[in-house]
């Protein structure tokens, strides 16, 4: 049988490939050393969208040796944010005959023709945290709980502003504070889940006064940053500043930021209009995501007050659980059938937990688990 018929091979529900199964469970180290496995001869193409965030080069690296591991040859490509790149190096891996595809997205929408070329070649499909949209040729999709994700951000937002506890019960502050919110890229598929999230547990805070958004600006259209740009938040936010607070003459108490890039432009813009340099110095609280490692310095420092561990390495396992699957004439196991709906339909998902990073816990949840050292931390670049 052509390895790469995969993808019929799983939904007739065969039960091996004739390529040497060693019947081994499915999971993250799925294959084993001597070679006869499921991964043998199967090329993995992983297209990741950018390398100029720590996270992606994470997740990159992740999935690469964690592939490696299972047996299955490698074909990692980074597309520096550029869509016709990305678009590119899907055609090439196609050609260069891989037989499974993870895909994590610039762009949700603009792979719809690479992929359905792929899906004819009988190369099953998995995005990667990101879903593409518009689509019938994506067969599986691992991410995070990217609601829950939003949830979180307005959560630590809510505990630096002094209105949520610990257990994120209300503290019944009555105090009232000022903050802006920001959303992600609006080309990104998560980008409405952790922006609808963060809104609805902002919600009742807004509507009981307690917290107001000085600049009216709301709608995520408005707020969103394309590409998920530092320097473009950057400028957002001085752009706020001017107009809505005189060039940083009046208060402002805290940022809603979805991405640990944006909230480092936000920062910056800050600090430059005389905010303080650090938390205790005056400077707004502010969320964040994705523990990158110049922001849990920042965290770690007293300037940024929070971000969102999504354990890049779970994610990684989860991917390569679901290569391991069709590899193995199967179906991947889904923990969530409803929630992704791409257009065309609803993809079956695996959505991981993640976690709220402040100072405090860096040490239990980054250090603890090897995700970043000590050192790291202190110096704010991944060795
Ligand atoms: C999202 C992802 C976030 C963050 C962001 C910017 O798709 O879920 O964790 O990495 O992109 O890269």
């Amino acid at each position: 049988m052509r390895k790469n018929a995969l993808r019929t091979a799983a939904a007739i529900g065969a039960l091996t490939l004739g390529i040497g199964l060693t019947g081994c469970a499915t999971g993250s180290t799925g294959g084993d050393s001597d070679g006869d496995t499921a991964a043998e001869d199967i090329t993995v193409g992983v297209a990741m969208p950018t390398e100029t965030s720590e996270r992606w080069i994470a997740d990159g690296e992740a999935v690469k040796s964690q592939l490696e591991e299972a047996g299955y040859e490698v074909d990692l490509q980074f597309a520096n944010d550029d869509i016709p790149r990305q678009q590119q190096q899907l055609d090439q891996m196609i050609t260069n005959g891989a037989d499974i595809l993870i895909v994590a997205s610039i762009d949700g929408t603009a792979l719809a023709a690479q992929l359905a070329n792929a899906a004819d070649k009988g190369i099953p499909i998995i995005a990667y945290d990101r879903l593409i949209n518009g689509t019938e040729d994506v067969d599986f999709y691992v991410t995070f709980d990217n609601y829950a994700v939003g949830e979180q951000q307005a959560q630590s937002l809510l505990r630096g502003l002094g209105f949520l506890d610990e257990n994120n019960e209300d503290t019944g502050q009555t105090d009232p504070k000022t903050i802006e919110v920001f959303a992600g890229s609006p080309d990104d598929n998560n980008t409405k889940f952790f922006y609808q999230g963060a809104i609805d547990t902002l919600q009742p805070f807004l509507d009981d006064g307690r917290l107001t958004i000085p600049s009216g600006q709301i709608d995520m259209d408005t707020v969103s940053t394309l590409r998920w740009d530092q320097a473009t938040a950057q400028k957002r936010m001085e752009d706020l500043l001017t107009s809505t607070y005189d060039g940083g003459a009046k208060p402002l108490d805290g940022v809603l930021s979805p991405y640990d890039g944006i909230s480092r432009g936000i920062i910056t813009a800050l600090e430059n209009a005389g905010y303080g340099s650090t938390l205790e110095a005056g400077l707004p609280v502010l969320s964040g995501q994705d523990a990158e490692i110049a922001s849990v310095k920042m965290i770690n420092d007293g300037v940024q007050y929070a971000t969102i561990f999504k354990d890049t390495r779970k994610l990684a396992a989860q991917a390569v659980e679901a290569a391991t699957a069709y590899a193995e004439g199967e179906e991947p196991e889904a923990n969530d059938t409803e929630t992704y709906d791409n257009g065309v339909k609803v993809v079956p998902s695996f959505l991981l937990e993640s976690d709220i990073v402040v100072a405090d816990n860096i040490a239990s949840l980054l250090i603890d688990s090897g995700y970043w050292t000590e050192e790291e931390v202190a110096a704010g670049v991944a060795q």
